[in-house]
């Protein structure tokens, strides 16, 4: 059954007299001060774990953004561009054949037709495919949409707009030489 009535009444406080506690032994207590409260309070371990949470957050970060900021931004290339190089061997280009060498960034296109050696850049100047030489039809040929080329990269016929881009080739003793036009 419910307790009915005003237990904080003056009435029934004035019954309990001036000696008696306010509370009774199973009350809450209303709390203590705030300096006694915090006692006990390690606040230097408290701010050591603070700044070790703060430095995984970072790391974390960083981890994160470090792989997408590295593809957005591409690395500067330290090497530095030769005007001159030997590709290959000059063997490797028997007549009535062709054959595709790196120059730097560029790709070159190295011809020995009937024995008198032309390179061009290998880079369709349509969009962009790379052509090769077609030794039946003594032409460079692209087989992306039919652009015919020269051995010296001049347009014969098709939707490509420019020639192709020359370089020099000469032999000496067994190397196969490629320079900048
Ligand atoms: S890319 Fe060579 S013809 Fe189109």
């Amino acid at each position: 059954m419910a307790q009915q009535g005003n237990f904080k009444s003056p009435t029934r406080l004035g019954t309990l007299g001036d000696g008696a506690p306010l509370s009774s032994p199973g009350s809450i207590s209303a709390g203590k001060p705030r300096e006694e409260g915090l006692k006990g309070v390690d606040f230097e371990r408290r701010s050591f774990l603070g700044k070790v949470v703060g430095g995984i957050g970072a790391a974390v970060a960083v981890s994160t953004l470090y792989p997408v900021v590295k593809y957005l931004i591409p690395p500067v290339s330290t090497v530095a561009s030769k005007n001159e190089i030997v590709v290959g061997k000059a063997s490797d280009v028997p007549v009535n054949s062709g054959k595709i060498y790196q120059f730097n960034k560029d790709k070159v296109l190295v011809v020995n037709n009937n024995g008198t050696l032309t390179a061009t850049s290998a880079v369709c100047t349509h969009l962009g495919c790379l052509v090769h030489w077609d030794s039946a039809a003594n032409i460079i040929a692209c087989p992306c949409h039919g652009a015919k080329y020269k051995e010296t990269g001049e347009i014969i016929s098709g939707p490509q707009p420019l020639p192709l881009p020359q370089f020099k080739v000469r032999v000496e003793g067994e190397d196969l030489i490629v320079t900048k036009a």
